[in-house]
């Protein structure tokens, strides 16, 4: 009988198979230790020359050997996952050609090339595993509120974002375009079913190579007939809790894997801060936050010097010499000690240009990704931005009625630097003014007759959001980089494998 390694606490003391690849082996004299991992976890695999014929099989196995191994369960707290194998037979089903991702270290070019292999390792499959949590919670948070899951096209005529992020697609002679967002659908959808979510893949072409931006990624996109902004924001606020909540919950030993503080996770609780953009950019421009931010420059200035050395120690150590396993070990620290020194040392050299841009930040420009680190590092739980300058905001977005230089929208923007993971706004939802707006903006409104359509027959107040999935994953998981959120990520730069 096979058991799955997450369920073996149910077979202790049975003798049962397991079936999956080998992760790792290490043999000390007559024993050897074989982690063999299966999707559900790892196990270890305890082979005793003295009790077991198969050990002599254990030194023909390879990295990522595909087997099934026989044994008894045996309970062991010091074991990964609290069990253990002892093992009576091992029948191996194929052996692995000599495997390209080891335990030493590699660059991160190598390891995107190999991605197919790479989603194997430990860490990848926690994302992954979080990532689908996400995914389920996500569903079930609309679906429980009485939201109705409307599938919005791919191909599409025109822009909803933006003509400058625009992938086009030769449709049968005639050009069109991979959607930006499915918002414009779902308004239409919003007035017949009152409460609707699309949930699927969006499209930018974003000309730069950012950790946060991805040129294919997920988006989660609610509407509501009859919603305003408050109503928006509300809603924004007991999503995020429900996603966070559902990885602490489901995702515990990911987590650990993957390293992540919880207690960051855990104080993620509503209400969250809301300010508008105006209050955002006083606080930009304070001296206090100057202050703040030029101490926080000189702390990280000390510790990077802390950390060179630290480099340099461990570099004069393998220049003595040592046994392979600990040169291999050396090698690997050496390796992430040299990845954090440059991403502080780039950060530390950017900073001053940050403050200083933060002190002069002027009303009317839109937030970028410095602005909104900044802004985020002031809080311990998502800040919600609101009423940006209509100038730098989507056509669609309704001017705020007590001050027309603003629209009634709102940012949500992930603790510890992660950024924007929401944007959504109240729409316009008055023909003339939408028609007017799209012609300053110099968009060409026939593509758009449908859309007019919705603000002529029983037009009302509606609005809603969306949330960049990768990007909620990158924060909750606590990665540097969006690349390792999605199997196979898609930016300017990488479309292999
Ligand atoms: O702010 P955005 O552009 O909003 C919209 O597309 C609206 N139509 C949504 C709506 O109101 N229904 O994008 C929404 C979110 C961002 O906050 C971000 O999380 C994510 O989508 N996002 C990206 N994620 C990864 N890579 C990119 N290039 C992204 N662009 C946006
Ligand atoms: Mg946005």
């Amino acid at each position: 009988m096979s058991v799955e390694i997450k369920e073996l606490g149910q077979a202790v003391d049975q003798v049962i198979d397991v079936r999956g690849w080998l992760h790792g082996k290490r043999e000390s004299g007559k024993l050897a230790f074989l982690l063999v991992r299966d999707g559900t976890g790892i196990c270890q695999c305890v082979v005793s020359a003295e009790t077991s014929a198969a050990f002599a099989q254990v030194g023909d196995l390879t990295q990522e050997s595909s087997l099934t191994v026989s044994g008894r369960v045996r309970r062991d707290e010091r074991a990964p996952g609290g069990f253990e194998l002892v093992v009576t037979g091992i029948q191996l089903i194929h052996r692995a050609e000599p495997y390209p991702i080891s335990r030493k270290a590699h660059g991160t070019d190598f390891l995107m090339n190999h991605r197919h292999l790479w989603l194997r390792s430990p860490r990848q499959a926690a994302i992954l595993r979080v990532r689908h949590t996400l995914i389920q919670a996500a569903r079930a948070f609309f679906d429980q509120r009485g939201f109705t899951l409307i599938d919005t096209p791919l191909l599409v005529p025109g822009a909803a974002e933006g003509a400058g992020t625009l992938f086009s697609v030769d449709y049968f002679d005639q050009e069109v375009f991979l959607a930006q967002t499915g918002q414009l659908y779902l308004e239409s959808a919003a007035m017949a079913l009152g409460k609707v979510y699309c949930f699927g893949p969006t499209f930018r072409a974003e000309k730069s190579k950012t950790r946060r931006h991805l040129a294919e990624f997920w988006m989660i996109e609610p509407e509501i007939a009859f919603a305003e902004l408050a109503d928006l924001v509300t809603l924004a606020e007991a999503f995020i809790v429900a996603l966070v909540q559902a990885a602490l919950t489901h995702n515990r030993v990911d987590l650990q894997v993957l390293e992540r503080d919880v207690g960051a996770l855990e104080r993620v609780q509503a209400p969250f801060p809301v300010l508008t953009y105006s209050e955002a950019v006083e606080r930009l421009r304070s001296d206090d936050l100057h202050l703040q931010l030029m101490q926080e420059l000189a702390a990280d200035q000390a510790r990077l010097d802390a950390w060179r050395s630290e480099e340099q120690q461990l570099t004069d150590r393998m220049a003595g010499g040592g046994k392979k396993w600990q040169l291999e070990k050396w090698e690997r620290e050496a390796q992430q000690l040299h990845d954090r020194i440059r991403e502080l040392a780039v950060d530390v050299q950017n900073r001053p240009l940050h403050i200083e841009s933060a002190r002069t930040f002027a009303w009317g420009q839109d937030l970028g990704g410095d602005e909104e680190t900044i802004l985020s590092r002031q809080f311990d739980r998502p800040v919600i931005i609101t009423r940006y300058p209509r100038d730098v905001k989507a056509f669609y977005m309704k001017p705020d009625p007590a001050d027309g230089r603003v629209v009634l929208n709102m940012d949500v923007i992930a603790p510890e630097g992660y950024g924007e993971i929401i944007g959504g706004s109240q729409r316009e939802d008055d023909a003339e003014a939408l028609l007017t707006r799209m012609q300053a903006e110099g968009m060409n409104p026939d593509p758009y007759q449908w859309y007019l359509d919705l603000r002529r027959y029983g037009s009302v107040p509606h609005g809603g959001f969306g949330l960049g999935l990768e990007r909620t994953v990158a924060w909750i998981c606590g990665l540097k980089h969006i690349r390792e959120t999605i199997p196979f990520p898609r930016m300017m730069g990488r479309m292999a494998p």
